[in-house]
């Protein structure tokens, strides 16, 4: 079995005290801090920019995985990449050239990530998969924590594994969206390396985040 990294989303973390949040969850062995960006155009919520992301920097050395959900997304890459992401991931409707895109983020020296909406074709990441280094597999419509995971939405890890095997490829695949105790093992059957949580991370067991980051790695 493959080993697991769990990057806890702060979308469901108290966003008056973050710094708080994203250290407790560095003392909770998370991998990864998974911080989703949005900006109320491609998708219907709206969160933080770059300006927080730089002054979270300070509160630790794990690495930013931060999901862009904002269209057009180009021309945003470098601010991202400059308050300290080390993983920039992005979605193919959101920029007009993806592979400019992807060329844009590896020219800061960040990891490249695609990211797939539920109804969007593997087709799309095919082309690109080499040049990347993260495919982020939403098993929801982006937009909201707390939703219901989409079993279907793991059709796309199984075909992405074996390309990524077979071709001998870099990309890890992670899966973003109503993952929970149950649907994890799922998804590590399925073939994912990173699993992204937030509401299962922050609330179950009231709330106790070493606990429930071991047992979805685990479990
Ligand atoms: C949804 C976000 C997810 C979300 C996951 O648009 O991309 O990262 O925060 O939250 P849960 O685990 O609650 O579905
Ligand atoms: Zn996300």
């Amino acid at each position: 079995m493959r080993s697991i990294k769990i990057s806890p989303s702060i979308l469901s973390a108290d966003f008056s005290r973050l710094g708080d949040e994203i250290q407790n969850l560095e003392k909770a062995q998370a991998d990864l801090i998974h911080i989703d960006v949005m900006d109320g155009h491609f998708v219907p919520n709206l969160t933080i920019g770059p300006v927080v992301i730089k002054k979270l920097r300070k509160y630790t050395n794990l690495p930013f995985d931060v999901h862009l959900m904002i269209s057009p997304v180009h021309k945003y890459i470098k601010n991202y990449a400059e308050a300290g992401a080390n993983i920039i991931t992005i979605h193919p409707e959101a920029t007009e050239n993806l592979e400019s895109s992807i060329k844009e983020i590896k020219s800061y020296n960040k990891k490249a990530g695609v990211s797939l909406n539920p109804e969007t074709s593997v087709d799309k990441v095919l082309p690109v998969l080499h040049l990347i280094d993260l495919v982020l597999i939403m098993s929801v419509n982006p937009g909201f924590g707390g939703q219901k995971f989409m079993e279907k939405t793991l059709e796309k890890v199984k075909i992405l594994r074996k390309e990524i095997d077979k071709k001998k490829l870099k990309a890890e695949i992670e899966i973003d969206g109503g993952i929970n105790f149950e649907n994890a093992k799922k998804a590590k059957d399925a073939g994912v390396d990173i699993l992204v949580s937030g509401t299962t991370i922050f609330q179950e067991n009231e709330g106790d985040l070493k606990r429930n980051i071991q047992l979805l790695k685990t479990g």
